[in-house]
């Protein structure tokens, strides 16, 4: 089978696609002849070797994919059953989707659901899943079409664009941040209402500035984050599941313990199965057919490292598809 292959050379990471023997595919009760996986920030972050993602090599990255069931010794699963993969380490600690198979433990399996093709699944990903897992924590926190607008930060991501989608189909009034000006009328045509220059979060923030949002959807963490919070209504919540701008968050209690505002952690890799099922229903019943058509990039598998190399200069916008099969 083809994999994308990560070696460890005088210390650097290298990385080429290379025949390996399934023989070498890690432990795990179901084989799947993967057909889409993505190219999402952390296996950007591992295929460049500019984060420590990956501790043991040889290593195939891919976070997330989508095939058919090969071969099952787990009763859930059958041959020739269309599933998902995202998280469980997959990708990191465990080889991962961006070869031709893939064996892991069924309990990390979402059965792909009706309505939804293996290519849409894929242009979701592990980033229209952490949207949705966002937005899903603002419900919780009590917000509503009705509370106020939306800030999603880094919004031309793949997260960012895929909550603006999310949130301007459920009806909330959404504000996108972008550092790029070129992508101001993407974000529109997602269903941003209004679309805000970083430039304007780049000064440094005051414990309490006017409030001005019901809820955040933050991908880019760091002082970025630390102004939105400043500026969250009273009761409001922030969903922050991102580090694109760094994992440092400058900031004081004030608007926790002056505006009860609630700040949402979200993590995607571990996300208990019964809640992703939910996620998954939710995203197929929810995200529009133009979502499918909106910036979506297809690649083959030796293209992988060249679009890694692309998404670490933030010159990638929204999802990459990689065709394995
Ligand atoms: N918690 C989880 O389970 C989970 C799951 C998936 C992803 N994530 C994290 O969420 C973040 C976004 O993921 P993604 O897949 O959407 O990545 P992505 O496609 O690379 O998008 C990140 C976006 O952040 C903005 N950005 C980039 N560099 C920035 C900087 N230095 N300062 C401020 N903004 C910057 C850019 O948007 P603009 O150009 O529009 O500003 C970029 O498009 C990443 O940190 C990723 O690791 C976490």
């Amino acid at each position: 089978m083809l994999a994308l292959l990560l070696e460890q050379k005088d210390g650097s990471t290298v990385s080429a696609v290379k025949q390996v023997s399934p023989d070498n595919l890690p432990e795990g009760n179901v084989t799947i002849d993967v057909e889409w996986s993505g190219i999402n920030y952390k296996d950007a972050l591992a295929i460049t070797g500019k984060g420590k993602i990956i501790r043991q090599f040889p290593m195939v990255p891919g976070i997330d994919f989508a095939g058919t069931v090969r071969e099952s010794q787990d009763a859930r699963f059958i041959a020739g059953q269309s599933v998902i993969l995202t998280g469980w380490g997959v990708g990191e600690t465990h080889w991962g989707g961006l070869a031709e198979q893939a064996r892991v433990n069924a309990n990390w399996l979402v059965p792909l659901p009706q309505g939804l093709s293996s290519r849409q699944s894929m242009i979701i990903g592990t980033a229209g899943f952490t949207a949705m897992l966002c937005v899903m924590a603002l419900e919780e926190g009590g917000i509503t079409p009705e509370s106020g607008e939306i800030l999603v930060t880094g919004a031309s991501g793949g997260v960012g664009s895929t909550a603006v989608s999310l949130l301007s189909t459920l009806g909330y009034q959404v504000v996108a941040v972008t550092g790029r000006a070129s992508n101001h009328d993407y974000l529109l045509s997602l269903g941003a209402n209004s679309v805000i220059s970083r430039e304007a979060f780049n000064d440094a923030s005051r414990p309490l500035e006017k409030q001005r949002w019901a809820g955040a959807v933050d991908t880019v963490g760091s002082s970025l984050l630390a102004k939105v919070l400043s500026q969250m209504n009273y009761g409001s919540t922030v969903a922050a599941c991102g580090l694109a701008g760094g994992f440092d968050l400058p900031t004081s209690v004030m608007p926790f313990i002056l505006r009860n505002v609630r700040l949402q952690g979200i993590d995607s890799v571990s996300t208990p199965l019964d809640r992703r099922q939910m996620a998954w229903q939710r995203l197929t019943k929810l995200l529009p057919d133009h979502f499918y058509q909106q910036a979506v990039t297809e690649i083959p598998l030796d293209h992988a490292a060249h679009v890694a190399t692309e998404l670490m200069e933030n010159r990638v916008t929204g999802r990459t598809l990689v065709k394995i099969k």
